[in-house]
């Protein structure tokens, strides 16, 4: 029996460096040495038990299933950039109406993007605002089959706003019109880097108010460094929009 559990541990770990890479692995190892050792402290129970509660209200008030955290090990991912792919745990609807409201502008002919939707939880808190169409872009077919359903179990004027798209973040065409584009923390620095740049390409050959909302922004200096800035710092939100062409120009020494 012991000999099963090694070898399940060891399969395991095995595929966490497979598909996430040797960085994933020690990151995994070390909290769950930290959790043996008694040393994962209190902040992180507190966090899963309030984020527990948050998932359990959401989801039966919207009659979805968003909840829980998904490690993405083992998932059917399209595109190059499956080892720097953050776990799937869907984001926390106070905090996103924090962001979306601090917008505050007239969004009735915007799109909403959201790149890495995951289970569609966000989908579903903008369908809540009066966006023209909303899209979710997830790279993991599981979880892509998971928001399908749950966008097909929501009120038809809902749905009919709301499409889906299995494809990697740094490869979306995105919608012609203004746009609010969404990350909820999705992916490292690195793809970052590559969507951030894609996105204000595109906006520099057609210009449109477009805006950023980065929930959760770990990776801010990749949007800076790629001509936006910031025009909101809230408390676990950045709302970010492209710097007019001359500060472009001295910032990244593009003419
Ligand atoms: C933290 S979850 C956010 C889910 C959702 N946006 C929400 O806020 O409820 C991050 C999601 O991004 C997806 N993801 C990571 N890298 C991606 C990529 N390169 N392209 C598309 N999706 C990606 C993951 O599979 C995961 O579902």
């Amino acid at each position: 029996m012991f000999t099963a559990a090694v070898a399940r541990k060891t399969e395991k770990a095995f595929r966490i460096y497979r598909d996430l890479g040797l960085r994933s692995l020690v990151l995994r190892l070390a909290r769950t040495l930290g959790r043996a050792l008694g040393l994962s402290g209190a902040g992180e129970a507190r966090w899963r038990a309030r984020k527990e509660a948050v998932d359990v209200a959401f989801d039966a008030e919207a009659g979805v299933s968003t909840g829980g955290i998904t490690h993405l090990y083992g998932l059917s991912i399209v595109g190059p950039n499956a080892t720097s792919g953050v776990s799937h745990i869907a984001c926390d609807p106070d905090e996103f109406r924090a962001a979306l409201d601090a917008l505050e502008a007239d969004l009735t002919e915007h799109s909403f993007v959201d790149l890495g939707s995951g289970k569609g939880r966000a989908l579903i808190l903008a369908a809540r605002y009066p966006f023209a169409t909303i899209v979710g872009v997830e790279f993991a077919a599981e979880l892509h089959a998971v928001a399908t359903a749950n966008v097909a179990a929501l009120p038809a004027a809902d749905r009919a706003r709301i499409s889906l798209v299995y494809e990697d973040a740094s490869r979306f065409a995105f919608p012609d019109g203004p746009l609010v584009v969404f990350l909820n923390n999705p992916f490292e620095e690195a793809v970052c880097r590559e969507v951030a740049r894609h996105l204000r390409a595109d906006v520099s050959a057609h210009p449109r108010p477009v805006r950023v909302v980065y929930l959760r922004p770990q990776h801010r200096a990749a949007w800076i460094d790629a001509g936006w800035s910031s025009v909101r710092d809230g408390t676990c939100f950045l709302i970010l929009e492209p710097c007019p062409a001359a500060a472009l120009c001295k910032a990244t020494g593009v003419s």
